[in-house]
């Protein structure tokens, strides 16, 4: 394990649709990963991966059902995603695409290597498919004849040939990595989930598709197609090549929801063992959230576009607000309403407020020596770096904020505002100190906010006051 290096990944998402929140929150956490390793490590130690998974029958049936080709189809959500996340500005180091030529050149390799050594083998697949899920389903996943996940999909049965992949060689290892945390999978309880699974047995898996002309052709069968979904998974391998960061292997951290862990902590294991390759040494597995009780789909038509966040609540607003919703591992909750009110309250009456005011006080003093002095508070960056150790982002926010707003209570009962400017030229460096120890703690969060502190604080000239970081929403 190559401790200096660190890989992380968000899931590659489907280009069926655009992108939605539920696709924002997971990238959202990487980054906020990915810079907080950056700011530990340094940036050369940090590759940040992120995607679109673009083969498939579900894929290819959003582009007929639009009536373009799939191609520019494709193309165009995958820029959608692109675009959506320049503007969260989400600090990726590259963007895979599965329709890449050289991912898909790198994934006939891998799966002929695997033929090679006797892992893959011809058979005939008999079950209940959902093309929202991408995949057969267990007698778990269905109820009332319909998929838990996506319940306005029509299930078919599916009768084909095709390849499987081995997977029940290496279930044994699996379990024993999982169990003794080599291959770590979190949360804790879904390792529970995922080793109970294992325990109940495990089919070897189909690897291939033979009506689906839109994906890989396997090298050694062209009648086939490979399935989307080892497709998917073999990006973070083939990403490593394709963007010469093969030192970065294996991943460090790689995040997704709940929904997608099945095939991350055990198939995608078993990929890589079969390849004799490291595995990640952390999986985990967020929780999925809802919005206003309910589960976000187009058919229902309550899905919150990220663009629309950022319009309303600006970028640093968005991430926020996304980050702060509920504790990072277990299901939520979302509502506009809920967005509104903390975001008044959090951000344009509590950070933003409390940097204008000592801004403008500012103005009433001449020569304020602060300088590029940006101290950080020890104590708390340690609580930090528990936080994020402990994959609680949201906890960080919280600790910060209650820092926040003992500062602004402070103020208050300084009664600053009554002071001379000699008075306030000793009082107000101890405040500012303050607001710059935030701006250091909050800048892998939301780095925009961070800066237009430090920029507000640490100039040569006079300070004057700011634009408001945060305008308020009526
Ligand atoms: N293409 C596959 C992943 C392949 S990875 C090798 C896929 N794509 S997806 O577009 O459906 O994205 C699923 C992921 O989007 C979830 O695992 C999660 O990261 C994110 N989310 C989608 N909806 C979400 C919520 N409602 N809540 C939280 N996260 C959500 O699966």
């Amino acid at each position: 394990m190559n401790l200096d290096k660190y890989y992380i990944t968000t899931p590659i998402y489907y280009v069926n649709d655009n992108p939605h929140i539920g696709h924002a929150y997971t990238t959202l956490i990487a980054d906020v990963y990915a810079r907080y390793f950056r700011k530990r490590y340094g940036s050369s130690s940090v590759f940040f991966l992120t995607g679109t998974d673009e083969h498939g029958a579900k894929v290819e049936k959003a582009a007929k059902e639009k009536g373009i080709d799939v191609k520019s189809f494709v193309d165009k959500v995958s820029q959608e995603y692109q675009n959506v996340w320049k503007k969260l500005n989400i600090s990726y180091d590259n963007f895979i695409r599965t329709t890449d030529e050289l991912h898909e050149k790198n994934t006939k390799d891998l799966l002929q290597k695997l033929f090679d050594k006797g892992l893959i083998y011809k058979g005939v697949y008999k079950g209940i498919y959902c093309l929202g899920c991408e995949k057969f389903l267990t007698q778990e996943e269905i109820t009332e004849n319909k998929c838990l996940m996506h319940p306005n999909t029509i299930l078919r049965e599916q009768e084909e040939e095709n390849y499987f992949f081995r997977i029940s060689s290496f279930v044994g290892k699996l379990e024993k990595l999982i169990k003794n945390n080599s291959y770590l999978v979190l949360p804790e309880g879904r390792k529970k989930e995922i080793l109970s699974r294992i325990q109940g047995g495990i089919n070897d898996i189909s690897i291939s598709r033979k009506g689906i002309e839109w994906g890989i052709p396997l090298p050694w069968d062209k009648g086939h197609t490979v399935y989307v979904w080892i497709d998917a998974l073999l990006n973070y391998l083939t990403a490593t090549k394709i963007f010469n960061k093969e030192d970065f292997w294996p991943p460090t951290i790689q995040f997704m929801a709940k929904d997608i862990l099945w095939f991350h902590a055990v198939i995608w294991g078993a990929l890589l063992l079969g390849l004799e390759l490291n595995l990640p040494k952390e999986i985990f597995a967020h929780g999925f959230f809802t919005l206003d009780g309910q589960k976000m789909s187009k058919s229902t038509g309550n899905i919150i576009d990220p663009n629309d966040l950022i319009n309303t609540f600006g970028v640093d607003g968005t991430r926020y607000l996304l980050l702060s919703a509920f504790a990072f591992g277990a299901d939520g909750d979302i509502s506009y309403k809920k967005f509104k009110e903390k975001y008044n309250a959090d951000l344009a009456n509590g950070i933003g407020n409390l940097v204008s005011r000592i801004a403008k006080l500012c103005e009433k003093v001449e020569n304020l020596e602060i300088g590029e002095k940006i101290s950080k508070n020890t104590a708390r960056s340690r609580k930090i770096d528990e936080c994020m150790d402990n994959f609680r982002p949201d906890s960080v926010l919280e600790i910060v904020w209650t820092e926040i707003s003992k500062l602004d209570q402070q103020i208050n009962s300084a009664t600053l505002w009554e002071k001379t400017p000699e008075e306030l030229s000793s009082l107000l460096p101890i405040y500012i100190e303050k607001i710059l120890e935030f701006a250091k703690d909050l800048e892998f969060i939301i780095p925009d906010t961070s800066n237009k502190i430090r920029r507000t604080f640490c100039v040569d000239g006079k300070i004057k006051k700011l634009e408001p970081l945060f305008i308020r929403i009526q």
